[in-house]
């Protein structure tokens, strides 16, 4: 899962690169599919249940699950979010960034991916045998809310392994405490989804893009995390 976790970051760091003002995210996409065919991996996505790209691409309101498409420009102070998942010898691996378009963003906007991207740090901290699932979800939500903004209920983190999704769903937020306990060997897919306003989403008419219910900004950072003697290991860095 450490080979198939280092394919995707070279993905998102590859579909990244290509992030500018005036690309599609149907640009991002074959960027993607190019660098996984490329190092020997196989998309996750696609396909799955009926998934029709390898990478998500989720612009400023969108929550989780936007598709790429040639008419989804990007301009400069706009955000996006990349979600790719790989398989590589039948071994999943599944990570996800939001990013700046452009050199400049408000400062509001840099503090969502500030506060998101760090709500992860803080979930993965929580990633130790013995401690709980409810710990990660209250970790994350805790820094969240204090920060100010809010975390999305509908979608979830998950176990990871010989499927893209298994046991158990690892929600962003929770009682310290509760949940399925933690053990040694476990590995979790960790994705905070915060939105600057309400948590309330909504599911556009293409089945699949989550958006924010009130219109805000959204951003999303997943990571791959296994449970070790040692504490957390991350996989997909
Ligand atoms: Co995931």
């Amino acid at each position: 899962m450490r080979h198939s976790g280092r394919i995707v970051r070279q993905v998102l760091e590859a579909a990244k690169e290509a992030v500018a003002p005036g690309c599609s995210t149907m640009d991002l996409e074959r960027v993607a599919e190019r660098k996984i065919r490329d190092l020997g991996a196989k998309p996750a996505f696609k396909g799955y249940y009926d998934y029709p790209c390898v990478l998500c691409a989720s612009v400023n309101n969108e929550i989780v699950h936007g598709i790429p498409s040639e008419r989804r420009v990007l301009k400069a102070g706009d955000i996006v979010s990349l979600d790719c998942g790989v398989v590589l010898d039948g071994y999943y691996g599944d990570a996800a960034i939001t990013v700046p378009v452009g050199d400049k963003i408000t400062s509001e906007l840099q503090k969502l991916l500030d506060v998101t991207r760090e709500s992860l740090a803080q979930g993965i901290e929580a990633v130790r045998a013995g401690n709980t699932v409810g710990d990660i979800g209250a970790a994350v939500q805790k820094y969240v809310e204090s920060n100010g903004f809010s975390v999305v209920r509908e979608f979830v983190g998950h176990g990871i392994g010989t499927h893209l999704h298994e046991d158990p769903q690892v929600p962003n937020y929770g009682t310290p405490g509760h949940g399925p306990k933690l053990r040694d060997g476990m590995v979790l897919a960790i994705e905070p989804m915060v939105n600057m306003g309400r948590p309330g989403t909504r599911l556009l008419d293409d089945k699949w893009t989550a958006v924010t219910e009130d219109g805000s900004y959204s951003a999303h950072f997943e990571h791959c995390i296994a449970v070790t003697k040692n504490g957390p290991m991350i996989l997909t860095e």
